[in-house]
């Protein structure tokens, strides 16, 4: 049975290698720890919402894109359902049908899988996770820059430096007025606008030929966009995000660009994406702010502006490789508990509950297995403690720890195996009894 195309399959270390989609399972969680414990940093809260969503919520605002990637279907009760392609809207569903019990502004992230069936290509994938992370119930331009900050911050905290990454940050405000401005009365109205809006968010990937043609059938001159875009020049909104952020000292991860403008239909301000520097990926995230989606997917009961971002996993994995900062998988076990007689089997056991009920991850040999292929087991596990049993001519048992990090070994009672790791865990020096060099 094959794997559907554009989805992946998450293995334990080591991956398989020859697979694309064979991902490290052990990469994902880094990525997703990280994403959690940046965004705690900053205050912000976890929430999630269910995976299949009315297919309505995603036609009222996501734009056209999203909704003929869509995976949706007719459910046994006749609704029309989709399985989530982003997670803006069920956010804005969310805040809006309790938007009276939380105190605004709201600081929420959610670490989503979203389904998109997207051709198939390097950094899209027709699954992701994505790091979602948005403020509800703030205007001000200090929350636009406290959500980029956010992003910045994430982005260090995999290693990424200012000659790694770029946010490029630009406002669709900015861009509604040029259009506004440069398009004829008679030819303007909101889905030329919106048409207007896609071909600079397809800017760097057409031809400029093809770009010509489209601005001409929208009355838009070629040679006005192009010097809109060399000007960049930084609305009052824009500046005060970029002092805000100079003060933090993020400035070199940002700067003023007016070729993002991002695809989706729902945004009002400022918008920005994240990029690596040399351009050789596709957009790492991309966010801005939405400031009538709630009061849309509410049906006008409730009007909150809104901001905030999404980050894949999938174009972040693929340049945590390409940078070489994946971290090497932790390992599986600490304690190796060998069974080198079947029967001392009975008294290893409490012994291996006792330290896991003390919160060590150990591990035994299920069934019987030579001691050097056990050994190797604890090896290849990466435990640090190997601890064995053994009898004595006058029948007491006894265990033997063998620290392989330090590698020295003790002698005591089992009940004393969890004391003996605990010191030598917390650095208290050799345990009594200890033989340096008396390692395997
Ligand atoms: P988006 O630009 O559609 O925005 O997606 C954000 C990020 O998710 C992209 O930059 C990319 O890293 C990743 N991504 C999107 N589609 C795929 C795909 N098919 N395969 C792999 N990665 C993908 C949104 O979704 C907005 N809802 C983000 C947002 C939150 N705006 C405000 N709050």
């Amino acid at each position: 049975m094959e794997r559907l195309p554009g989805f992946r399959d998450f293995y334990p270390e080591p991956v398989p290698s020859g697979d694309a989609l064979a991902w490290s399972a052990s990469l994902r969680g880094h990525i997703h720890s990280t994403w959690r414990r940046v965004a705690q940093r900053y205050g912000f809260a976890e929430y999630d919402g269910p995976p299949l969503e009315p297919l309505e919520l995603y036609k009222v605002k996501s734009g056209e894109e999203i909704v003929q990637q869509l995976y949706h279907f007719v459910d046994k009760g006749d609704r029309e359902v989709a399985l989530r392609p982003e997670m803006t809207p069920t956010l804005a569903r969310m805040v809006a049908s309790q938007a009276r019990q939380y105190k605004k502004p709201l600081k929420w992230f959610a670490i989503p899988q979203l389904f998109r069936y997207e051709r198939q290509q390097k950094g899209r994938l027709r699954e992701h996770f994505q790091f979602n992370a948005d403020i509800v119930g703030e205007s001000d331009p200090a929350a636009d820059a406290e959500v980029i900050a956010l992003l910045v911050d994430t982005l260090r905290a995999f290693g990424f430096q200012p000659a790694d990454v770029v946010v490029r940050i630009s406002s669709r405000q900015a861009w509604q007025e040029f259009y506004r401005r440069h398009t004829p009365a008679e030819l303007q109205g909101p889905e030329r606008e919106y048409a207007f809006y896609q071909v600079i968010d397809k800017w760097e990937r057409t031809s400029p030929e093809e770009t010509r043609k489209k601005l001409m059938e929208l009355g838009i001159g070629w040679e006005s966009v192009e010097r809109f875009l060399q000007e960049s020049v930084p609305t009052q909104e824009l500046t005060a995000v970029l002092e805000n952020l100079r003060a933090r000292g993020l400035s070199e991860y940002v700067q003023v660009d007016y070729r993002v403008i991002r695809g989706l239909a729902y945004y009002t301000g400022i918008v920005f994406e994240a990029f690596d520097r040399q351009g050789r990926f596709r957009a790492i995230a991309g966010g801005g702010r939405y400031d009538h989606l709630i009061r849309l997917i509410s049906g006008g009961r409730v009007d909150l502006p809104a901001l905030g971002f999404g980050m894949g996993d999938v174009v972040l994995a693929e340049l945590i490789r390409a940078r070489g900062l994946a971290p090497a998988p932790p390992p599986r076990v600490q304690v190796f508990c060998l069974v080198e007689d079947e029967s001392l089997r009975a008294p290893t056991l409490p012994l291996v509950q006792q330290l896991r009920d003390a919160g060590l991850a150990v591990d035994h040999p299920l069934g019987p297995e030579k001691p050097d292929k056990q050994f190797k087991r604890a090896r290849d596990a990466g435990a640090r403690f190997v601890v064995s049993l053994a009898r004595d001519p006058d029948g007491t048992i006894r265990a033997q720890v063998r620290d392989l990090q330090t590698r020295t070994s003790t002698v005591c009672e089992p009940d004393g195996v969890l004391g003996r790791i605990r010191a030598a865990l917390s650095g208290a020096g050799e345990a009594v009894g200890s033989q340096p060099g008396d390692g395997p």
